[in-house]
């Protein structure tokens, strides 16, 4: 008995010992496949008062359109939605017109090609899964339509996963085909670097640097997961002002009663 206490006991100390001992591997060691946490940002969207910042995010939408949509798809938004942050209904039209959807059956039954309407969905830029995978070595870009909610501290993350690209350190082993990343669980991922400092994206006001394609990027695809955002902290701000205006009437009231009582 006292044998196999002891047994136990030293099992359970090794078993600590190893598992506090590999997650003290630095953030540089080649062996470590960890995620870092990602850089913390302030963000407009945060806090109590939070607001889109809808000049970024029609940047981010010009980010999305020229880079991001040749491999991810963005299939809850429809091209009027657009109108949310701030593109006006002739750019909508005009936006919409340039991709083309399947429609149908016309009358023979047959399906047809025509120019999308702002009522259509963002198109996809694969005709499925298998396509999208088959074209990106056998990783499925996901749909980014909710791709901030999905992921934990999303924004941040996505921001620091766009501008994480790194080379890898010595000594640590890359499967063909991936790419280092250490804000990517295990480290490879099977994005190529989608934007850098000598990326084409022509803005119209500021110069389009890498950190602010990705601060752009993550303000428009905060809105395409979460568009109630500003309405539901508009509603918050009004139910407390609700609660205070009601509650001096109901101090002013309960005095009014009590004062003939005395
Ligand atoms: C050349 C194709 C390609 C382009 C362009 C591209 N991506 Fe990706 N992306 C992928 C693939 C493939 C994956 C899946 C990676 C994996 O699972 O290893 C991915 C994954 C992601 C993920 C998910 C990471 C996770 O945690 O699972 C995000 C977020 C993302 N991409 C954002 C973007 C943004 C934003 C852009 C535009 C700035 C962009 N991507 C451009 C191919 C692309």
């Amino acid at each position: 008995m006292k044998f196999r206490i002891v047994f136990i006991t030293l099992t359970l100390i090794s078993s600590f010992a190893f598992a506090s001992g590999s997650s003290k591997l630095s953030d540089n060691d080649p062996k470590a496949t960890h995620a870092l946490k990602p850089k913390q940002l302030n963000w407009e969207f945060d806090g109590f008062f939070g607001r889109f910042d809808r000049v970024s995010a029609q940047r981010g939408y010009q980010v999305y359109k020229e880079v991001c949509s040749a491999c991810h798809s963005l299939k809850r938004i429809a091209y009027r939605n657009l109108a949310e942050i701030g593109f006006s209904e002739n750019e909508i039209k005009q936006i919409a017109s340039t991709y083309q959807v399947t429609d149908g059956p016309d009358e023979e039954g047959d399906m047809f090609e025509r120019p999308a309407l702002p009522s259509d969905k963002f198109v996809n830029p694969y005709p499925n899964d298998n396509a999208a995978r088959s074209a990106n070595g056998g990783a499925l870009p996901p749909d980014l339509s909710l791709i901030i909610k999905a992921r934990p501290d999303g924004a941040n993350y996505v921001y620091s996963l766009l501008n994480g690209y790194k080379e890898a350190p010595d000594g640590f082993e890359m499967t063909q085909g991936k790419y280092y990343n250490p804000y990517f669980e295990g480290r490879q991922i099977s994005m190529p670097q989608p934007i850098t400092d000598d990326l084409h994206v022509e803005y119209k006001s500021t110069f389009a640097s890498k950190e602010q394609m990705a601060i752009d990027v993550v303000n428009f695809l905060q809105w395409a997961a979460e568009p109630e955002t500003e309405s539901r902290k508009k509603m918050g701000i009004r139910s407390i002002i609700f609660l205070i205006i009601l509650f001096v009437i109901l101090i002013a009231a309960k005095k009014a009663v009590w004062k003939k009582i005395k």
